[in-house]
């Protein structure tokens, strides 16, 4: 009986760690948070322009790595199949390389490149997550790229992007932003 339920509990346990939200927040969250990005944008539209610079400078330096929800708009640009997606982020969590990061240039410069974090973690976990970050973010990259502060909430489609940093005006060459 002791045994059946220390089985339970053990099948029980593996079952949540491999949840892909169960190992987004055990491996990924200390790092990625997720942000509304469309309130983040509201809030920085309803501050006068001269503060937003500062305000948006402020909330960036308390990440460590940007939103899991922009990475996932990101990543899902470039790969809309799943399954792509899913070969992609479990491939760059367990080899990371900013030669082969979709991220801006920025965001690689600024946190630097993130830790072979996959190498910790099972086939299943990596999937579980990768799939998780697939199915639970739907918000474009195009409409996340609609730079809010810095540039007064200007929308970055014509070519433009990166309202966070300190030159917002970077080209977003061949769609990948900033690369070229
Ligand atoms: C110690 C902090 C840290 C942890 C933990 C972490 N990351 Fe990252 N991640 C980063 C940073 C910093 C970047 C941006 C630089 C880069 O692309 O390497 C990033 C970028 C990414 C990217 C975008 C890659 C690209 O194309 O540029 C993906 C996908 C990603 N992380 C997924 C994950 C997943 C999934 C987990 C959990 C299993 C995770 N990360 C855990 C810091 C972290």
């Amino acid at each position: 009986m002791k045994s059946l339920l220390l089985l339970a509990m053990f099948a029980g346990a593996s079952l949540f760690a491999n949840s892909g939200e169960e190992v987004f927040k055990v491996k990924c969250a200390m790092c990625h948070k997720v942000v509304d990005m469309k309130e983040r944008q509201a809030k920085m539209q309803a501050l006068p322009p001269k503060e937003r610079k500062e305000a948006m400078m402020k909330f960036v330096a308390t990440l460590k790595a940007p939103p899991i929800n922009k990475v996932s708009a990101r990543v899902k640009h470039f790969y809309p199949k799943k399954a792509d997606f899913v070969a992609f982020v479990k491939e760059y969590i367990t080899h990371p390389n900013p030669k082969k990061a979709l991220c801006m240039p920025m965001a690689l410069k600024k946190f630097g490149t993130m830790p072979p974090i996959g190498v910790s973690m099972s086939k299943e976990q990596k999937e579980a997550v990768a799939e998780w970050m697939y199915d639970n973010f739907h918000q474009k990259w195009t409409e996340m790229k609609a730079c809010a502060a810095g540039k007064g909430g200007m929308k970055c489609g014509a070519g433009k992007c990166g309202g966070m940093g300190k030159k917002p005006a970077m080209k977003c060459g061949a769609g990948k932003c900033g690369l070229k």
